[in-house]
């Protein structure tokens, strides 16, 4: 498992030093997705190739999810889950809230976890069963604990918007609806360091409507070994229909909150 830990850190590491070294002042639009808001970059590919030549290299049996590559096949039993830049919006407008998450899955079972925010100097990461660490310009400065007993009220919650503008429209009159409800929301702009913020005590909650499994795989190990809960709705588990992030009590609060919303609905 450490093993897996050290590699993912060192990959994640190497590519977010590639990014933040060619990063042009305008990184170039290569193609739009689900809508022309849903951009790719030529570096969002170049990080992910990267990124799978280093694995390939390392463990050539592996298999590979990739958001830009989809997935490659392979025999070990091993999955290697790859979001080559977390909150491209933010790369492309030059705001240093951007992340290279790589996540290892053993049979299934995500087992290390690695965001490395790379403008900011920041890599979180974690083991299955071994705590979630926030390393600081190289140096492991501190286990990660999220906050706890934060009632509702006194909440700073994150959340995200997906591409798609009818989902936004329900995303818009959830985030209304919540908005009275609680100290304050955030829109950072990366699911994964959404998550790394809960994980850290930077925010108390998260959530949000129509994320993919590369988004949240590393991240959702880390907010869970720095104690949150990382949950669906009525007792599913994350998923892109549906994800939700805080210590019990305020996943609590914040369910019941949101459930009578139904935030997952498409319409
Ligand atoms: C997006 C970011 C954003 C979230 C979107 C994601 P991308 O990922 O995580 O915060 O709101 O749902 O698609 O496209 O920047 O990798
Ligand atoms: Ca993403
Ligand atoms: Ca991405
Ligand atoms: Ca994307």
């Amino acid at each position: 498992m450490t093993d897996f830990l050290t590699l993912a850190e060192d990959i994640a590491r190497e590519a977010g030093d590639m990014l933040l070294a060619k990063r042009p002042s305008n990184p170039e639009v290569v193609q739009t997705k689900s809508s022309p808001t849903d951009v790719v970059t030529a570096l969002d590919r170049a990080s992910e190739e990267l990124i799978r030549a280093r694995v390939r290299q390392a463990r050539p049996d592996d298999m590979i999810l990739g958001e830009e590559g989809g997935d490659t096949p392979g025999t070990s039993g091993v999955r290697w889950v790859v979001d080559p830049i977390d909150g491209t919006v933010n790369f492309l407008y030059g705001l240093p809230e951007w992340a290279v998450s790589i996540a290892v899955e053993v049979d299934g079972e995500i087992v290390a976890g690695v965001v490395n925010v790379a403008p900011r100097g920041e890599l979180f990461s974690a083991s299955l069963g071994g705590g979630a660490v926030l390393h600081k310009d190289g140096l492991a400065l501190s286990r990660l604990r999220c906050n706890s007993g934060v009632p509702l009220g006194q909440a700073l919650v994150a959340t995200g918007f997906g591409y798609d503008a009818t989902r936004r429209a329900v995303q818009g009159s959830v985030v209304s609806a919540v908005l009275p409800a609680v100290r304050d929301i955030r829109r950072g702009g990366s699911c994964a360091i959404d998550l790394c913020s809960v994980a850290a005590g930077r925010v108390d909650a998260y959530y949000e409507r129509g994320i993919n499994y590369w988004d949240y795989a590393a991240a959702g190990l880390i907010a869970r070994e720095a104690g949150a809960r990382l949950g669906g709705l009525n007792g599913k588990g994350p998923s892109s229909e549906f994800t939700l992030c805080a210590a019990q009590g305020l996943f609590e609060e914040l369910h019941d909150l949101l459930v009578p919303l139904g935030p997952e609905r498409d319409s």
